[in-house]
């Protein structure tokens, strides 16, 4: 609780130790400086630093969506931006590397150091990361003798060869720390300690031969290995989980550091969607810098989207979402990314504390409450401290682990009250500037299309916009072409054995057809009639999906990660056509000898209930072919004249394997584009020839979304999930910069059955903006840490708590919909006024905030001329819409 303290100034905020992060220097961005470390921290410069680090995927975007991204990183308060490096994508053919366009990690890394942004390079040069084999090329699979991630001579040249081409890249560049560049972190392998035992004795030797060759290649900044307690030498160890404040590296000598702090998670078609809430996740954050902790990386802070087919499996969806500060389109996720701002804020007023003090001192405030004090510890030795710095800094965090109740400590003589499961910080060891359970940022209610507001809906027909409500559709004129439900070209071949998926299609594509004749005779016939029975094809183990057709028609699919196929066959007399469709829909991405795993059809393929008994097929003669035909003539490109299109009637049935094209519009301005699929089945598509993804519109279960997401106590990725009963996944980025104002060109291949007159554009074009702040709030922190850094002083009137509400670049603020300062009850969407309510509300918000980007208001009655009822504690409410100004001058709502 914040003491009034009657215009006392507030000492801590006066000193200023922030090292100043761009100086034009030898190159464009830093003054060269070296980093190393002690057992507290990273130290920059001969400075400890303590950094918040943001995870940003670079091929999930486009270029041109980075410096957007990488901006609104900054603004949340992040030190440094983190990355894996995506080897499949730079390496897509042995030795023909690809570092441009969405891989241009160069351009990447530039944009961070331009931005006076840290950069944290996870070379591994395994990813995981939901991504495709995990960001191993597949190539790689067939150097002879290989097996990944363990003491193999084949995979550790590779490995070499590409790290060092890598950190080779970086130096040419000048991005290293001590060239004047952002680099201060590097990671080799990643979370092998999960499976090194699976290893035996050669993963002990790999992981020693990685720290050697690592270090071997002079990059100059410290490496870290994450979830390797063995890490040797002076590799930092460090933890990825939901919470790692009780993390603790393998030695004395190395600093706790959280690599990856799972601020949401991912999903698999079929499955509903994970969120974690802001009040936990903050919580998380000030407990690690609470016992110790000094850097800390969120995993993610902008997920993104998987395009193309770079999506991991078993069955990663195409959005990266993650429930991540950032959204998938590039918009703040509100009000995570608020409240970790202001978390952010707070945890700089302590950092002054946190560079002085060795390690924090522990007192016990409750059975569950405890405190943790960094104070200036003036015997610090080898550390170059200026005196401001150690002198009587102290700063603390008290914290509630209690998941039920609030509880009230005493502390330094002063009472403060703490809500259950969280963290108060006091910069100063006496004023509570933050606590993690309180919110005061904006929620944000994002309308997308027609969701939640029809009016908010821009309509798409073909060729012009128009502005209505209801639903409209992408196109009144689709053009269809059928692919091929079997061999299709030259390039079939035949073998007398079932080869394994990826062996044969070596990832150039999803689809494998395999394809043979079965042979029925009159006594076989004769014998099902007999015994009322059908011969049943039986194969061991199948993944990702399988189809089956007999003499031409779809009979069956099967979907899951290694599963047991028993179909029903309706043969004929004489030869029958058997094909077996195998699909991948994401190669996997974790786990020990990925290598090994494969994908398609293991085990025996048989057909039982003969006259004879069974059918042993796996040695019978199978034609096969990789791939589609429109994939491989390339019908997602406009120039193309080889796919002889046909127009689409209306109320045609749905149709298997099926390519359909039409033409699109969008509306100019930024708002970011959606295609919306739910009117199909499962396929891919492609807007002028770029690859979106795969789509799926795969339900999830009924059951899962019931529980009521409380922010207490230990999260897990089933606590509060939503969409459940519905399509994993409906809507499909479609960048900006891939579109143009008319006619673009839309593919898709359907493979079940769906209904493209249903496919609609729609735009993130309007938002609800909401916020609830209370007179006991903590204050505006950014002001404070602006007047820290400049080391002005702070009045009282600068710690009232305010409300700030912002529309997203480009928007205003159309309409307030609700206000109230007083006793408001309800939350955003359906607030209500309560018996205290200062009749002035409406128009002093209105005035302060309509037609503007961002308005602030303080949280006082002095604001709203009259105090409605003193003695209360009194909260102001607000609801508004944010909205375009349209080109004509009025809004799109
Ligand atoms: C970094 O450290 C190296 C080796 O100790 C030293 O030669 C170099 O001058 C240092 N660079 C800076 C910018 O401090
Ligand atoms: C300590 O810091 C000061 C000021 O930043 C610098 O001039 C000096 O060279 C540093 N000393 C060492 C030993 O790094
Ligand atoms: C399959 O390959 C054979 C041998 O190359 C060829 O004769 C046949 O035409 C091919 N089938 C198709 C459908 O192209
Ligand atoms: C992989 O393909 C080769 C032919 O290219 C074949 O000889 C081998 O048996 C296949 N292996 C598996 C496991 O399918
Ligand atoms: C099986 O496929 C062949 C070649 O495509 C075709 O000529 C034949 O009619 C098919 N047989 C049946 C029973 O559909
Ligand atoms: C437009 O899409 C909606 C929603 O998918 C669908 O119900 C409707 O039939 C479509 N309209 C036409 C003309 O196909
Ligand atoms: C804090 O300083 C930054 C950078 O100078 C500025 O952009 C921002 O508006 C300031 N914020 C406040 C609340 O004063
Ligand atoms: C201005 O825009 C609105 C909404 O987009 C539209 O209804 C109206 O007809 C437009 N007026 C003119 C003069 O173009």
């Amino acid at each position: 609780m914040l003491s009034s303290g009657g215009g006392r100034v507030f000492a801590w905020l006066c000193v200023c130790v922030f090292v100043s992060s761009i100086t034009l220097g030898a190159s464009e961005w830093f003054k060269p400086f070296n980093v190393s470390y002690d057992h507290r921290a990273l130290i920059l410069d001969g400075h400890r630093r303590f950094l918040i680090s943001a995870g940003i995927h670079y091929p999930r975007s486009t270029p041109e969506m980075w410096p957007d991204l990488i901006a609104k990183t900054k603004e949340g308060g992040a030190d440094v931006i983190e990355t894996y490096v995506f080897w499949n994508g730079h390496e897509p053919v042995r030795g023909q590397y690809n570092f441009e366009g969405r891989y241009d990690l160069v351009k990447f890394a530039k944009l961070v150091a331009s931005n006076g942004l840290y950069f944290f390079l996870r070379i591994g040069p395994y990813a995981c990361a939901e991504w495709n084999f995990g960001g191993f090329p597949v190539w790689l699979r067939d150097i002879p003798g290989i097996e990944f991630r363990t003491n193999n001579e084949p995979f550790k040249e590779e490995m070499k060869r590409f790290v060092s081409k890598v950190v080779d890249l970086m130096r040419e560049e000048m991005l290293f720390s001590w060239q004047g560049g952002p680099i201060i972190l590097l990671q080799i392998e990643n979370e092998y300690g999960n499976i090194e035992s699976s290893y035996g004795n050669g993963g002990k030797e790999y992981i020693k031969w990685a720290a050697n060759m690592a270090l071997s290649l002079g990059a100059g900044v410290p490496w870290v290995m994450c979830r390797q307690t063995d890490a040797p030498y002076d590799i930092i160890d460090t933890c990825n989980a939901y919470y790692c404040d009780g993390f603790k590296p393998n030695s004395h000598n190395k600093p706790t550091f959280w690599t990856e702090n799972w601020d949401g998670w991912y999903a698999q078609w079929g499955e509903s969607l994970p969120h974690r809430p802001v009040e936990d996740l903050a919580f998380a954050v000030a407990r690690f810098f609470q016992r110790g902790g000094s850097l800390q990386n969120y995993y993610m802070y902008y997920g993104g989207t998987n395009f193309g087919r770079t999506a991991g499996g078993p069955l990663q969806i195409t959005s990266y979402d993650y429930d991540a500060p950032i959204d998938e389109y590039g918009l703040l996720n509100e009000p995570k990314w608020g409240h970790l701002k202001d978390l952010h804020a707070a945890l700089k007023l302590c950092e002054p504390a946190l560079v002085a003090a060795d390690s924090p001192t522990y007192i016990k405030l409750g059975p569950k409450q405890e405190a943790h004090v960094y104070q200036a510890d003036v015997h610090t030795e080898g550390l170059n401290l200026s005196l401001s710095q150690i002198s009587g800094k102290c700063s603390a965090f008290l914290a509630n682990i209690d998941e039920h109740k609030a509880a009230t400590v005493t502390f330094h003589g002063q009472t403060y009250i703490i809500p259950p499961w969280s963290v108060s910080i006091l910069p100063d060891c006496r004023n509570t500037v933050f606590n993690t359970a309180k919110v005061g940022a904006q929620t944000s209610v994002k309308l997308v299309g027609s969701d939640l507001l029809p009016s908010a809906f821009i309509l798409l027909p073909a060729q012009q916009l128009v502005h209505r409500n209801g639903i409209s559709n992408i196109s009144k004129s689709w053009m269809t072409r059928k692919e091929p439900m079997n061999i299709w070209s030259k390039s079939n071949f035949t073998a007398e054995d079932i080869w394994e998926h990826l062996n044969v299609t070596k990832d150039q594509s999803d689809y494998l057809w395999y394809s043979t004749r079965i042979y029925v005779s009159d006594g076989d016939v004769l014998f099902w009639k007999e015994n009322l029975a059908h011969p049943k094809l039986t194969i061991d183990s199948v993944r990702d999906i399988l189809r089956v057709f007999v003499n031409g028609q779809l009979i069956g699919t099967f979907v899951g990660n290694w599963v047991k196929v028993v179909q029903t066959l309706q043969l004929q007399p004489g030869y029958n056509n058997l094909t077996l469709l195998t699909q991948t829909v994401g190669l996997q991405n974790y786990g020990a000898f990925i290598e090994k795993d494969g994908a398609g059809i293991r085990g025996t393929v048989k057909i039982t209930g003969f006259e004879n008994g069974h059918v042993d097929l796996s040695k019978s003669l199978w034609t096969y072919q990789v791939g589609l035909q429109g994939e491989f003539l390339k019908f997602y490109n406009e120039e193309n004249e080889n796919a002889e299109w046909v127009e689409l009637t209306p109320g045609a049935p749905p149709s298997t394997f099926t390519w359909y094209k039409t033409y699109f519009d969008v509306p100019g301005g930024n708002d970011p584009v959606a295609l919306d699929f739910e009117s199909m089945g499962k396929g891919q598509v492609w807007v002028n020839g770029h690859h979106i993804g795969r789509y799926w519109t795969r339900v999830s279960p009924k059951s899962g979304c019931e529980r009521v997401c409380d922010y207490r106590g230990a999260y897990d990725s089933d606590k509060c999930t939503t969409n459940c009963g519905k399509p994993t996944q409906t809507l499909y980025h479609v960048p900006r910069s891939w579109l143009k104002a008319s006619n673009n060109f839309l593919v898709i291949l359907e493979e079940t059955g769906g209904n493209p007159f249903g496919i609609s554009v729609k735009l993130h074009s309007a938002s609800i903006v909401c916020a609830q702040v209370t007179e006991s709030h903590h204050p505006p922190l950014q002001k404070l840490v602006n007047a820290s850094l400049i080391g002005q002083e702070v009045s009282s009137n600068d710690m009232i708590p305010e409300m700030q509400l912002r529309c997203r670049a480009g928007h205003i603020i159309s309409s307030i919909t609700f206000a109230s300062f007083g006793t408001p009850k309800g939350s955003c969407q359906s607030f209500s006024r309560g018996n205290c309510h200062a009749p002035s509300s409406t128009s002093i918000v209105s005035k302060v905030c309509l037609g503007k980007r961002s308005c602030s208001i303080k949280i006082s009655s002095a604001v709203f001329e009259d105090d409605p009822c003193p003695d209360v504690a009194k909260t102001l409410s607000v609801e508004a819409r944010c909205a375009s100004p349209s080109t004509n001058g009025s809004f799109q709502l």
